[in-house]
């Protein structure tokens, strides 16, 4: 009896230390599930530990538009009550409170909007340090290997804000989003002479990390057709000359270099038939 005792002591020693040594393994190599959750599609910009990848969960996320639709829309206090903000660029929350709100948990930000926002760079990655940026651009400008002229100026603020949060979209999850768009649409994304927008990632990102995604103040692929349409400006920030409709017809004609928005409007509302998006101001019937 006491040595059978003794026998399954052994045993559940033996398998504890197992265990112990192989999760310690995983870590060495830095690979395998236990040391790398996360999506593997965002990469951490960080000149410490390599391969963080974004490890977010949201129930209830609130995906803001930047389009003049949020003025005097009065969303402000309803965009704050969500878990889970996501905002795109440099798409200003000071002195738009009261129809965008305040709280900002996330911004997808294009390599091309960078720029902005590095002419600002206290109030983002220090000031806003709680905000996660989620950068995405071409190979050419985020390439890592000391090439890459927007991923380099993003290292150097890593470096010097440690606490900010900022992360690129991997050259990897990019070709994903080029592939999702030829299957949704049957055209070669760079064949057709068209670039994906923020929103585009933003959307793709969102149905990543949210269970539940209500967004604000997006059109949808009918509305510039009607006649009656309001003339809103494009970015709610900027009183450009050229209005939201006005722009998106001119890029979806473009031949090369267009932002189809028109056409990836035509996608999200596929996609919100299948999953937890809803569209408000305008609400979309779907
Ligand atoms: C930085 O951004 C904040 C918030 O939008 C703004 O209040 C401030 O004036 C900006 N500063 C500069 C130097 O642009
Ligand atoms: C391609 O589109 C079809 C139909 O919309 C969908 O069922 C399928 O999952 C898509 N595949 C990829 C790789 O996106
Ligand atoms: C598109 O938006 C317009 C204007 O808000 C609306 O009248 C129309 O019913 C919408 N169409 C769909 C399919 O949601």
């Amino acid at each position: 009896m006491k040595v059978l005792k003794c026998h399954w002591i052994f045993l559940v020693l033996i398998t504890a230390l197992s265990i112990l040594w192989y999760s310690y393994i995983t870590k060495l190599n830095g690979g395998g599930v236990v040391s790398n959750p996360g999506l593997r599609g965002y990469i951490r910009i960080t000149p410490g530990k390599p391969y963080q990848f974004l490890d977010i969960h949201n129930k209830q996320c609130a995906l803001v538009s930047s389009s003049g639709q949020m003025l005097k829309a009065g969303l402000g206090s309803i965009i704050d009550k969500e878990d889970f903000v996501i905002r795109m660029n440099n798409a200003p929350t000071l002195g738009f409170e009261h129809d965008v709100g305040s709280k900002t948990n996330l911004r997808v930000v294009s390599h091309t909007s960078v720029p902005l926002l590095l002419k600002n760079e206290t109030y983002y990655f220090q000031q806003s340090a709680s905000t996660i940026y989620v950068m995405w651009g071409p190979e050419k400008n985020m390439r890592h290997d000391g090439k890459g002229r927007i991923f380099n100026a993003l290292m150097k603020m890593a470096k010097k804000y440690p606490g900010a949060k900022l992360y690129a979209v991997t050259r990897e999850k990019i070709q994903d989003c080029d592939n999702i768009f030829q299957n949704e649409t049957g055209k070669n994304r760079m064949q057709s002479g068209a670039f994906l927008s923020t929103g585009f990632f933003t959307m793709i990102l969102a149905m990543d990390i949210c269970d539940n995604i209500q967004v604000y103040g997006m059109i949808n692929d009918s509305y510039c057709r009607q006649v009656n349409h309001k003339r809103v400006p494009y970015h709610y920030y900027e009183k450009s000359r050229i209005d939201e409709c006005r722009m998106y017809e001119a890029h979806e004609k473009a031949r090369r270099g267009g932002h189809r928005f028109i056409t990836e409007k035509a996608i999200y509302a596929r996609w919100a038939t299948q999953r937890n998006v809803h569209f408000k101001n305008p609400s979309w019937r779907l």
